[in-house]
């Protein structure tokens, strides 16, 4: 049995869908049942649980032998994930794959990174088997410019003209579920990124001609855009975490391309212009 944590978000709701796809049992933790059921598929076990909740969380992983680990990126995000870790010891569990982020070292100057790499540690000296998935920033992030895209033909974002390797949550979910299912693939840390490195430029000029009328990048000053975060609701935390991470791309320090998809999966990662082109209508009035 495979416990998927954050199986109601962005790559979790995916990994459930690539486990119901092969017909692997899962149970999808969640903090409301009823809200998850209607977004999970009919196959999926579902238990309650909040992670600041020990005592629950020990319990969703009963008869549980791998795991699944993405919680939001938030200040308490190392403390459930190492509870969650150390509680899967507890439970029996014997795999656990974490989802971290492209980058993460103690050393980062941005917080998420470094926060990620905390966690990663206690995962490497747990006596657990795991796998790290580390990403760049999602694909699915460039579908939140689809309304200004719409209205004015413009991208807004505070990352210059540097490049960016971009992830497809669909390759993060089908590396999750091998890394769940392959007994061979233990101790591994995989870079997953896309298959080559863009600027938003390139990512406008795309749509210029998926769309048939002309997009263009508008880059935005750092303190704009961290203003932008907190009026849509990602809170100080988050928008200052988000903008540090900017910061980086803005610096060029986005563009790794690893290989590793390729090398665990066995073909290319997902290409942005590729993911685009499924998405094109969210472009489009
Ligand atoms: N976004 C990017 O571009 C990017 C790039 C690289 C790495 N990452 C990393 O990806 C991770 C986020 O993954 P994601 O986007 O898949 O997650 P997500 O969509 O932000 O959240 C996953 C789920 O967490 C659950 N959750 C929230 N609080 C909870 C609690 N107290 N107890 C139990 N469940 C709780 C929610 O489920 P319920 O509401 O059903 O309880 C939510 O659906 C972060 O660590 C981030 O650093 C993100």
């Amino acid at each position: 049995m495979i416990l998927v944590i954050g199986a109601t978000g962005n790559t979790g709701s995916q990994v459930c869908q690539e486990l119901s796809a092969q017909g692997i049992a899962y149970r999808a933790l969640t903090r409301n049942a009823d809200d998850a059921r209607g977004k999970l598929p009919t196959e999926a076990e579902i238990v309650e649980a909040d992670l600041g909740n020990a005592d629950q969380v020990l319990r969703a992983l009963q008869g549980v032998t791998g795991v699944y680990l993405a919680t939001p990126p938030n200040a308490e995000m190392v403390d459930w994930q190492i509870g969650v870790i150390d509680a899967a010891k507890q439970a029996g569990v014997s795999k656990v794959v974490k989802l971290s982020g492209l980058g993460a070292s103690p050393d980062a100057g941005p917080r998420l990174p470094r926060l990620h790499a905390q966690v990663e540690e206690h995962l490497r000296t747990s006596g657990l088997d795991y796998c790290i998935l580390q990403p760049n920033l999602f694909m699915q992030n460039l579908l939140g410019h689809g309304d200004s895209v719409k209205s004015d033909g413009l991208i807004y974002a505070p990352a210059a003209n540097g490049q960016i390797s971009f992830t497809d949550i669909g390759d993060i979910a089908r590396t999750a579920v091998r890394c769940l299912t392959d007994d061979n693939l233990k101790q591994e840390v995989i870079a997953l990124t896309g298959r080559s490195a863009e600027t938003f430029h390139s990512v406008a000029e795309e749509l210029s001609h998926l769309t048939g009328k002309q997009v263009q990048y508008q880059p935005v000053s750092f303190s704009d855009a961290r203003a932008s975060m907190v009026d849509a609701g990602y809170g100080e935390w988050l928008s200052d975490a988000l903008i540090e991470l900017f910061e980086l791309y803005a610096d060029n320090q986005g563009s790794y391309v690893s290989d590793d998809y390729k090398k665990v999966m066995g073909r290319q990662p997902t290409q942005v212009n590729e993911f685009l082109k499924q998405h094109q209508s969210a472009f489009m009035s």
